[in-house]
């Protein structure tokens, strides 16, 4: 490289160098003066590539028209940089005005919120509450709640076996049996979960949800019985609600009864959603039956109890006017969001 050609090369260097490093449009407009005006040193060496000899020429020519290109093409884009560095300066940096962005919101199942108000009722009124398996024994499930080997509960139409003796449970009421044989009296239980049965259309799902109730100490009746499920079903639904206590039959509690409230949607006048009666059975009952009792080595001479066991899915329909069970399974959110 002759010396010509580095002073172009230089030169070029320390253009760009200024132009990037310039921080107004005047030192802009200083920069390209200096090099590309009429006296400016770029424009210099190409005037004065007439007196150079013609090898010469022909290179720092090329060299220094490249450097001139090159020198304008950055000063324009310094000056555009330039430009949209003091746009974004005017601009205010929120804009107040734009839509603010949506917060999705999630929300309770409605057979979460049902369960959760159920629960909290009764632990109020001093249950505790437990947890078991859904996966069971046939032990649990049927044989120590009193339910015979010929038992309609037991056919293979109603339960889903694993084997003869592992099977999903069919009701919460074995968690009456796991809480018993692990303590001794006075017991307040709950039992909240998830049940099966081979079961589908618009009332019954395969697996539907249950809330157990077992109470068991020295000197209980059925009037203790009608009392606490009197306060809960009033404290749930409505204060003034109608209650009606009918006999009825359980394997596990003797006597049974099934309890009705005045339909909700009729208010016991009648109507569609209970079949004319002006009653919707919502709970099963009883006081717990002494082959329970000895099933757990609790001395039925020494303590009584009652338990109980209530749909979830039939107190959400009822108490948010639902009438096809399957929604709840869906995950409509236009379903959903409603509650
Ligand atoms: N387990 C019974 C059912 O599933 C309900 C029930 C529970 C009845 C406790 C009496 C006592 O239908």
């Amino acid at each position: 490289m002759t010396l010509k050609e580095r002073e172009v090369e230089e030169l070029t260097e320390a253009a760009l160098r200024e132009i990037a490093e310039a921080g107004t449009d005047a030192d802009l407009e200083r920069l390209r003066v200096h090099y590309l005006g009429r006296k400016g040193a770029i424009t210099q060496i190409l005037r004065s590539l007439g007196r150079m000899a013609p090898e010469q020429r022909r290179e720092v020519g090329r060299q220094a028209n490249a450097a001139k290109e090159q020198v304008e093409a950055a000063l324009a884009r310094r000056l555009e940089a330039l430009k949209e560095a003091r746009a974004r300066r005017a601009a205010p940096a929120l804009d107040v005005t734009l839509p603010g962005r949506t917060a999705f919101l999630g929300r309770l199942h409605p057979l979460t919120r049902i369960t959760r108000e159920i629960c909290d009722i009764l632990v109020h009124l001093g249950f505790e509450i437990a947890e078991g398996p859904e996966v069971e024994l046939d032990f649990y499930n049927f044989e120590a709640l009193n339910i015979p080997a010929d038992h309609p509960a037991r056919d293979m139409q109603d339960t889903f076996y694993f084997n003869d003796q592992v099977l999903l449970r069919t009701h919460t009421s074995p968690m009456q049996i796991r809480v018993m044989e692990r303590r001794r009296p006075p017991v307040r239980i709950i039992a909240p979960g998830k049940v099966y049965r081979r079961d589908s259309d618009m009332t019954h799902s395969p697996m539907f949800h249950q809330v157990e109730g077992l109470l068991v100490d020295r000197g209980v009746t059925f009037a203790d019985l009608k009392g606490v499920l009197t306060a809960f079903v009033h404290q749930l639904f409505d204060p003034d609600v109608g209650l009606r206590f009918r006999p009825s039959y359980f394997p596990f509690t003797e006597p049974s009864a099934e309890i009705d409230i005045a339909c909700v949607i009729c208010r016991g006048q009648g109507c569609r959603v209970c079949s004319a009666t002006g009653w919707l059975e919502v709970l099963g009952a009883g006081m717990v039956h002494p082959a329970v009792f000895e099933a757990v080595g609790y001395d039925p001479e020494e303590f009584t109890g009652f338990a109980f066991g209530l749909g979830v899915e039939r107190f959400a329909m009822l108490k948010y006017g639902i009438d096809d069970i399957r929604l709840f399974y869906d995950n409509d959110l236009r379903f959903l969001r409603q509650f």
